[in-house]
């Protein structure tokens, strides 16, 4: 009830029968049906439209001290991340239908962003599987894994071209994504002299008129909490990359001690241990952070497909290990008979967690791997 009082309160007009709250968006009334989630100043509920009774999830976030708000500049990088990726049509990858920020009259902002309503995530499915001693079969790991692969490509890859970056904020938002910070809003705020300050900002900068416009510069940008969790199953039954919160420019050069503590605060905050990379829970200086932390967070959740639990998560129910400590020693165990599985399989897991980053696989060669592997399996 809690959460009604404090949407009831930040949005009062919008609200005139007080039995059945609602948010406007853009004309169209979106009826609240249950909280489906929270965390920190966020909330997301189930909601219907009352145009054609479809459900959708719906973002909000509060933001009390409006646009001076870390949470607020968040938000507007996150709704910068569900537009991103649009260019590409992969359906690996959740993309919003609608956000309005909301100015109140005491400075505050609230964000709401409309995002496509999914019943299931993989972690559901795990979960299901672990309650009822029930293992999913190799094809169908390979076959999600295929999918997570296939939009985390996109990410990795990801190109951009001066001639685009006019497309890629939404108008709606366009004022305060300009006006919200003058900072590196892709990348993560590092103290000065961080990547920040001297990475080119394909949103921020006017290209200078000698640039052709077709030119395009690689800026893999990596999604940081990856975990069955973050794993949606849509309709068709595809794995959906969701949560795209701390998804951010995927190299980041640690020159300092201050930018190693930065770093791991956001790895903190944002990376969720049992799926955190050894890189992102002991941040060293004068090291590079790349979009081989997602490597490792796949390792584990194949590794959780397979057997229900994060590889070091299960070290930890299993032997009392201090998780930490076999993250950052890369200590795992793989079940007797691989649980039934194949090597090959089990390989890609062992690969991918791998302790020096360089030696774990690009996605691009996972999904050569997997696909490979999947052929064969289907002889
Ligand atoms: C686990 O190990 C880390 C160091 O790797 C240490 O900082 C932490 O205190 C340990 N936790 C427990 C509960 O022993």
């Amino acid at each position: 009830m809690d959460t009604l009082i404090s949407i009831l309160g930040s949005c009062l007009p919008c609200f005139p029968d007080l039995s059945s709250p609602y948010v406007t968006i853009k004309n169209v009334k979106y009826r609240i049906i249950k909280l489906l989630g929270e965390g920190g100043f966020s909330y997301v509920y189930l909601v219907k439209s009352s145009v054609n009774d479809a459900q959708y999830a719906m973002k909000k976030i509060r933001c009390p001290f409006g646009s001076n708000d870390e949470t607020y500049k968040n938000s507007i990088k996150e709704i910068k991340n569900y537009h991103r990726f649009l260019k590409f049509g992969t359906p690996y990858i959740i993309q919003s239908i609608e956000e309005i920020i909301i100015s109140e009259v005491d400075g505050s902002k609230t964000v709401y962003i409309l995002l496509p309503y999914f019943e299931k995530s993989l972690q559901d499915i795990i979960n299901n599987l672990v309650m009822n001693d029930d293992k999913m079969p190799e094809e169908d790991i390979l076959k999600i894994f295929i999918g997570i692969c296939r939009g985390l490509k996109v990410m990795h890859n990801y190109k951009t071209t001066t001639s685009q970056s006019a497309q890629s904020v939404p108008n709606s938002i366009a004022d305060d994504v300009h006006s919200s910070t003058s900072a590196d809003e892709d990348g993560l705020l590092l103290p000065p002299q961080g990547p920040a300050s001297d990475d080119e900002d394909e949103e921020n900068g006017d290209a200078p008129p000698s640039i052709p416009t077709e030119l395009s510069q690689l800026i893999p940008f990596a999604h940081r909490d990856i975990k069955p969790a973050n794993v949606m199953i849509s309709a068709e039954g595809l794995p959906v990359l969701v949560d795209l919160g701390s998804c951010s420019k995927a190299r980041i050069k640690i020159r300092n001690r201050q930018q190693a503590l930065t770093l791991q605060d956001f790895a903190q905050e944002h990376c969720t241990l049992p799926y955190r990379a050894p890189e992102l829970l002991d941040v060293v200086k004068n090291s590079e952070v790349t979009e081989k932390t997602d490597i490792w967070s796949l390792g584990c959740l194949l590794y959780a497909c397979c057997f229900g639990y994060s590889p070091f998560e299960k070290l930890e129910l299993e032997q009392g290990a201090n998780i930490s400590l076999a993250i950052s020693q890369g200590k795992y165990i793989m079940p007797k008979n691989n649980g039934g599985y194949s090597s090959e399989l089990m390989d890609i897991i062992n690969q991918c967690l791998k302790l020096n980053p360089d030696k774990r696989p690009t996605v691009d060669q996972l999904l050569e791997t997997t696909i490979e592997l999947s052929r064969n399996s289907d002889l």
